[in-house]
């Protein structure tokens, strides 16, 4: 096998193959980079000024790579890239599967095999096959077995390193990321992938583990994270039926160092499209294990993040009906700073929201709306309405919901917009990121989420 990586191919043009890649091109002059993907609508954005994935600092360092050693093609001219690369990787999606075995909690290996398939048939080897995409443990047994069956006899090392980075801080995080994760069995090509890292990342952040360690890791972050936000989202409607304030109680709680402060706020609940299903990927890696008590203890996580949401709803819900029924949505991605809304907590709020005959007026900073309404599984496009900005959004509203936390909504000028709301108009802050004091002066009922 080769010891260094001087062409990489990656499959999957995603919000993490394409960042991703484009900070390898970026930090690794002498390597050349190409990502491939079947979707060609999305290979076409990613060579032309609109990128299809939103992240502060994204579109500079792909300004600067394109055309060097980065490069964007269709997976039907992709054959030869793969014949040449000396490390493939696999960065498509593992959504949830919605039929057969595992239905509704195991991950869909689907893309990830025929991915497999491709790279057998066409790579000439020695190749280092990487799992970048999210995978249930033990999942690399599979794309051996799939690889070992290509005809062309090119030879394969699997290695599993899945990608930590969050939407939002995607540049930061891969620029500067707490750890990168390696698994694998063959220390060689092990070391071939470290020294691409090496090239930006310290050698005491690039850990090495076996292959199952290296891909149930994932998940158990993930399931921690998730956690913590089920943690105090459960605290938060505590402190509001006992006058508690959920921010002060998670800064005492963070102090802690064996705590720590991060990702204690509380909100809406999480979304996106990883914390969900990764935490139904583990709880049925629970129960085929037969842990049932493991997976009851992760399904909790789960539904306090559906109680929430369904709370958080209904209050607006309530409020809205006392007037003329309609709420102002502000906020459809799943967190600030990116356009990402898949699994948004928006778009279940959103149906129960309209289920109870609410009118919606959606607007965000990112998220096209009528993109986003297209994806309210409800699809009762009557009684939604699209705005670019906040001002016409609230026009009328009885209530404004505030379900992502982008900065410009912790500073909305309340004063100027209570008077074009509904008559007795309420702000539900399921961020609590707004000056409340101002907006109570200004005149509307306030509930902050976690706050008494
Ligand atoms: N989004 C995140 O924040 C994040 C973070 C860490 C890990 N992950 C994991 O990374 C993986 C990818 O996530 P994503 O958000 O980038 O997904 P995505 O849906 O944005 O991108 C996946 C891409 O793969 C392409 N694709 C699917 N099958 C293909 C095939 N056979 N050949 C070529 N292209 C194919 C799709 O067209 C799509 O463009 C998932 O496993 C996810 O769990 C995601």
């Amino acid at each position: 096998m080769k010891q260094r990586i001087l062409k990489i191919v990656c499959i999957g043009a995603g919000y993490v193959g394409g960042p991703t890649m484009a900070v390898i091109a970026d930090r690794c002059p002498d390597i050349s980079v190409t990502v491939i993907d079947l979707n060609a609508a999305r290979i076409a954005a990613w060579n032309s000024d609109a990128l299809p994935v939103y992240e502060p600092g994204l579109a500079e360092i792909v300004r600067r790579t394109r055309g060097r050693n980065l490069r964007f093609i269709s997976q039907t001219e992709g054959a030869a890239a793969i014949a040449q690369a000396d490390a493939v990787f696999i960065s498509v999606n593992t959504p949830t599967k919605t039929q057969g075995e595992g239905a509704g909690k195991a991950s869909d290996l689907s893309y990830v095999e025929s991915c497999a398939r491709y790279i057998a048939e066409h790579a000439t080897g020695p190749t280092i096959v990487i799992e970048k995409s999210t995978m249930p443990v033990r999942a690399a047994d599979t794309i051996k077995r799939i690889l070992s069956s290509g005809k062309n006899g090119g030879s394969f090392h699997v290695l599993s390193n899945p990608e930590f980075l969050a939407e939002g801080t995607a540049i930061r995080d891969l620029e500067k990321p707490d750890r990168v994760l390696i698994g694998g069995e063959n220390p060689t090509a092990i070391e071939a992938l470290a020294a691409v890292y090496r090239h930006w990342v310290p050698e005491a952040a690039i850990l090495r583990t076996g292959l199952w360690s290296a891909e149930l890791s994932k998940l158990a972050a993930n399931a921690f994270l998730a956690q913590r936000v089920s943690s105090i989202n459960a605290i938060s409607a505590l402190c509001e039926a006992t006058e508690a304030d959920v921010d002060e109680v998670a800064g005492v709680c963070g102090a802690d160092t064996r705590i720590g402060p991060k990702f204690l706020k509380a909100s809406i609940g999480f979304g996106g499209s990883c914390f969900k299903k990764d935490l139904l990927s583990l709880i049925y890696l629970c129960e085929f294990y037969q842990l049932s008590g493991p997976a009851a203890y992760w399904q909790g996580v789960l539904d306090i993040n559906e109680w929430q949401k369904r709370r958080i709803a209904a209050m607006a819900a309530e409020h809205a009906k006392l007037g003329g029924g309609v709420v102002a949505i502000l906020g459809l991605a799943f967190k600030k700073n990116t356009n990402d809304f898949r699994e948004s907590p928006a778009i279940d709020i959103c149906n129960q929201l309209l289920a109870s005959g609410v009118r919606l007026r959606l607007q965000d900073e990112r998220v096209d709306a009528k993109d986003f309404a297209a994806h309210i599984v409800d699809q009762r496009k009557v009684g939604v309405e699209f705005f670019a900005d906040v001002a016409p959004a609230a026009d009328g509203a009885d209530a404004l919901l505030i379900l992502t936390e982008w900065d410009c909504y912790a500073t909305i000028d309340w004063p100027a917009l209570f008077s074009s709301c509904g008559k007795n108009p309420a702000i539900f802050d399921g961020r609590a990121i707004i000056d409340r004091r101002a907006a109570i002066s200004a005149g509307f009922k306030v509930y902050s989420v976690g706050k008494g």
